[in-house]
């Protein structure tokens, strides 16, 4: 079953073909964290307007790497949310337009859920009950995976997400929008140890997470500071080392499972990959594969189109065509 994936949650555009849920033809993902750079974060607006301009020819390239043609094409998936209001609806109408245009079923797919499937979209069968992680710009959620679509939540953050901490910090340390990868590559020669920053724990949900008061200190360790260029890369280091710290220590103190699945673009982190390698070493940890060049923990459509192919065997059918985007759902159960 070949199936046209569309993601266009947040500021990246991406199309792809996937076959049988798990063998990737192409994946082609236009970005416009240029336009945003100067913001400090995604400015909705300008996200929508460079989805209206290349979603189709993202779409077309994709068809065209893949070498296949709209009737090649069995279903279509798009995410549905969560994600920006504006920018989940220009996805969402293009692929109602196509489905009707191309006569083929369409499904909405949750944007969550598909980051965490990025992992599992290889492998011949996985082992399961597993522990989940999804740390993204916009989310972080540690949960139990009982399978495909079931999914039990074990704790979240009360404030920041983890990457959109990582975005501020990365500001704070005059570095451009998305600060992720910038505050990765400045930790690289700074000392972990140099600030002693902490991150929160959460009265009486010792599994949830809180970002704002790390965030808050590394402020205070910057304001009105002229700091060295060594400096600066401490602050990257002890930032991205208590964050790290407190994700490793939550999925420690969770119920284990028989592996351990990661999705979300902070997962591209090799810090953090390091660091959960050394606190597990017996388990096997699942990360999203590298597919031309991109790593599939960030924004991608073949995660969707994965997942929708799921979605679709499950429900023995594509979705009525009046399904509205769900900019803040937190259901993440395909079903
Ligand atoms: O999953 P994603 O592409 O979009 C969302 O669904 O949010 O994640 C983007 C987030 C941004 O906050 C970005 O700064 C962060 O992932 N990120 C990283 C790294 N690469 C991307 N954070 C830390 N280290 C990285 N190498
Ligand atoms: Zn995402």
């Amino acid at each position: 079953m070949i199936v046209l994936g569309i993601e266009t949650s947040c500021d990246e555009t991406s199309a792809a073909i996937v076959r049988d849920g798990k063998h990737i033809l192409s994946n082609v993902t236009a970005s416009s964290a240029d336009l945003h750079e100067r913001y400090g974060g995604v400015f909705p607006e300008l996200a929508c307007r460079r989805h209206i301009e290349v979603l189709f020819p993202v779409i077309h390239e994709a068809c065209k790497q893949a070498g296949v043609t709209s009737q090649d094409i069995d279903l279509i998936a798009v995410t549905q949310g969560p994600g920006l209001v504006g920018a989940l609806l220009i996805g969402i109408s293009a692929a109602k337009g196509l489905a009707i245009a191309w006569k083929k079923p369409l499904v909405g797919v949750n944007h969550v859920e598909a980051h965490l499937y990025a992992a599992m979209m290889g492998l011949e069968g996985c082992p399961l009950p597993g522990l989940g992680l999804v740390l993204s710009g916009g989310h972080t959620l540690l949960l139990q995976i009982l399978g495909l679509g079931s999914y039990r939540l074990l704790g979240t953050t009360v404030d920041d997400a983890i990457g959109e901490a990582f975005d501020k910090v990365g500001t704070l340390l005059g570095l451009p929008y998305p600060g992720g990868p910038k505050v990765e590559q400045l930790a690289l020669s700074g000392n972990p140890k140099g600030y002693a920053f902490k991150a929160g724990n959460v009265k009486k949900s010792p599994l949830d997470f809180s970002f704002s008061g790390l965030k808050t200190s590394v402020l205070y360790a910057v304001r009105d500071k002229k700091l060295s260029e060594n400096q600066r890369a401490d602050v990257a280091a002890s930032f991205q080392q208590a964050a790290f710290f407190d994700v490793v220590k939550k999925a420690s103190l969770a119920p284990q499972g028989k592996a351990l699945f990661f999705g979300g673009g902070v997962c591209n982190n090799r810090r953090l990959r390091t660091m959960f390698a050394e606190q597990f070493p017996n388990i096997p940890l699942f990360w999203p594969p590298v597919f031309s060049g991109h790593d599939l923990s960030l924004d991608n459509a073949a995660m969707i189109a994965g997942l929708g192919y799921h979605k679709f065997l499950a429900n023995g059918r594509g979705d009525a065509l009046d399904f509205e985007a769900q900019p803040r759902t937190n259901k993440i159960i395909f079903a």
